[in-house]
């Protein structure tokens, strides 16, 4: 077996144990899970609306997201498979913040509508091309989404809002998954040729920005709402970036040695708001 069908082999291999842990482990209904019949209880918090709002708009861009990841990894099995049933994972996001919106009477269902042609007007376009690129992006984005939402979680949990929570919760497990897959693919690829991956990993870290900023209809000034219940250089450095760069074994003199001297560093990495 060639060394690109042994890796394969091993991508296809990492997907059925996420997928197998997902099927028996994760799997929750939008319907059945979170706690509805106590959404009139829920107090009303407009920064909590807004940051669901934001978030909700940020992962409504789930076809694009869906249509260009799969369309870059589909030749190799694992990953299509895991793109396609990442969007599954995903759709329930976007629907069950919603349906929050909607419940609990902070939005009306017009002011929901109006807000999804507002985001689906403009797409997302992938800011890189290769799927190990894109594994790259994928680890270091979902990681700081679940901080994010682990975040939003604490923050409903203290205003006594146990619907929003229940949200919250299941959203930020799924995240935290989507983060080890990625993280895994990224073992394999570092096993295969570690010179390129690193500098994959430093390129993208490097040009990283969260998939909502200039999409999601007033933006700067939800950011601006939304500071506190954000992630800030620091958090993403410390919650995000060191832990990513610890669990794959990677120091940052590898990254630095790795850089490839075209990549024109950002002035700093924008993780401070949502994410898919
Ligand atoms: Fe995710
Ligand atoms: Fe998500």
């Amino acid at each position: 077996m060639n060394s690109t069908l042994a890796q394969r082999e091993k991508v296809y291999r990492a997907y059925m144990d996420f997928f197998e842990k997902a099927e028996r482990r994760r799997r929750w209904s939008v319907f059945d899970d979170i706690p509805w019949d106590k959404v009139e209880a829920v107090p009303h918090d407009e920064t909590a609306a807004l940051c669901a709002e934001t978030f909700c708009g940020v992962e409504m861009y789930l076809p694009d997201y869906v249509a260009q990841g799969i369309n870059c990894m589909r030749d190799t099995f694992g990953h299509g498979w895991f793109v396609a049933n990442w969007g599954y994972e995903e759709s329930k996001h976007a629907l069950s913040l919603r349906m929050w919106l909607e419940k609990s009477g902070h939005r009306t269902w017009e002011q929901i509508l109006e807000f999804e042609r507002a985001v689906l007007s403009k797409r997302w376009e992938a800011p890189f091309t290769t799927p190990r690129q894109l594994s790259c992006y994928g680890a270091i984005q979902e990681q700081a989404t679940f901080v994010i939402y682990r975040r939003q979680l604490e923050c409903a949990r203290e205003r006594g809002d146990v619907v929003l929570a229940a949200v919250y919760e299941h959203i930020s497990k799924d995240e935290a998954a989507h983060a080890g897959f990625y993280r895994d693919v990224l073992k394999l690829e570092l096993e295969e040729d570690r010179e390129g991956a690193l500098a994959d990993l430093a390129h993208t870290f490097a040009n990283f920005q969260m998939p909502g900023v200039g999409l999601v209809p007033e933006y700067d000034a939800r950011v601006g709402v939304m500071r506190s219940a954000g992630i800030d250089r620091n958090v993403f450095l410390t919650r995000v970036w060191l832990p990513t760069l610890k669990q794959l074994g990677v120091s940052r003199t590898d990254l630095l040695r790795a850089r490839r001297p075209a990549v024109v560093p950002a002035s700093s990495p924008s993780p401070e708001q949502p994410a898919a």
